[in-house]
């Protein structure tokens, strides 16, 4: 499959969301779609404790690792470290707004400095053999016109960045929170469209505001990918049919049932190796999205969590969703 089909829909990072857990249950619903982790910083994996947040399920592949820096031997030292890992892509985050990545010159205000941007992809991608990607937005604060946009695309691509996810809303770094900065500043696909025209070599995918599969096919239209967030996160089911839509192969999921037992069986033995049940259990939340006992069936959840202990509401947690 060529590198623009097997991303043609991907899902989002996000922080406290995308972990091993949920990219496990979004992987049982679509055997295609293309998963993200959370943002990792380079601080975490060089100079914290933190390696279980490079951990992830051999079943989740394809999955790219989503870095967050700005010096470029600790991005260097980090991307490696992920290539060992079996990541099949480290992306690099420019569109996270928030004032402590801010304070660490990384995310969204590197849109600002489109040259250092392209030094450290292009030596990422010298030191690794898997793609090296960006995620950005269109541009920051009052930087709003297509040229800017254009100049950094530019400027990135001549270091022989070839894949580009887009944000489609500018990112404001003073005065708006890392929430509003997802819904305040508005979408704008056309840029997104327009680029895939200026640039019709690179592969360009679209974020913001996707929430239907219909959607997605109609951007597909303009752009090469799509990627989902919110939408996959709060209903997972959501994604069921990418695989037969968006990339013509059967799909063999037919029941919410049957994925709340293949994650439950997961669940179980991850448990076995010391995971914390509340953050897997968080994430099936969504799974009874539209359900006519999706409320019972978050406060079973919750029961669940709180007892810390699943045992005997399988059953019960099965039997509230209707099919
Ligand atoms: C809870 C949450 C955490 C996020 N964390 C990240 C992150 O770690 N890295 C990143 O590039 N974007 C992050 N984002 C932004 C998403 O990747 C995405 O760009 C944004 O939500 C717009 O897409 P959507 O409208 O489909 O959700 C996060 C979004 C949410 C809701």
């Amino acid at each position: 499959m060529s590198y623009s089909n097997m991303h043609k829909a991907s899902i989002a990072p996000m922080m406290q969301y995308t972990d091993m857990h949920d990219r496990y249950l979004l992987r049982l619903i679509s055997k295609k779609v293309f998963l993200y982790t959370e943002m990792v910083t380079t601080g975490a994996i060089l100079y914290g404790k933190c390696f279980h947040q490079l951990e992830f399920n051999k079943e989740e592949h394809p999955v790219a690792i989503q870095l967050g820096g700005s010096d470029v031997d600790d991005l260097v030292k980090s991307a490696k470290i992920a290539e060992d890992y079996g990541y099949d892509e480290i992306n690099l985050n420019v569109g996270c707004p928030s004032d402590r990545v801010q304070k660490g010159r990384f995310g969204a205000c590197l849109m600002l400095e489109p040259d250092h941007v392209a030094e450290c992809l292009n030596a990422m991608q010298t030191n690794v053999k898997v793609p090296v990607t960006i995620k950005c937005r269109l541009g920051v604060d009052h930087h709003e016109d297509y040229e800017f946009l254009y100049n950094f695309v530019n400027i990135v691509q001549n270091a022989g960045i070839k894949h580009f996810i887009i944000h489609a809303r500018n990112g404001i770094l003073k005065g708006l929170s890392p929430r509003q900065n997802r819904h305040i500043p508005p979408l704008k696909y056309d840029y997104v469209y327009q680029l895939k025209k200026d640039f019709p070599n690179l592969n360009i995918t679209i974020n913001g505001g996707i929430k239907t599969i219909d959607e997605c096919k109609e951007h597909l239209k303009y752009v090469d990918g799509v990627m989902i967030g919110r939408a996959a996160y709060e209903n997972p089911f959501l994604i069921k049919d990418i695989d037969t839509e968006l990339y013509g192969i059967e799909s063999n999921v037919n029941s919410k049932k049957s994925i709340l037992n293949q994650y439950l069986d997961y669940v179980e033995d991850k448990l076995q190796e010391g995971h914390d049940l509340s953050r897997m259990m968080k994430h099936l939340f969504g799974l009874s999205r539209g359900d006519k006992f999706a409320k019972t069936f978050r406060i079973k959840i919750l029961e669940v969590i709180k007892k810390e202990s699943l045992g005997q509401h399988r059953k019960e947690l099965e039997d509230l969703l209707i099919y």
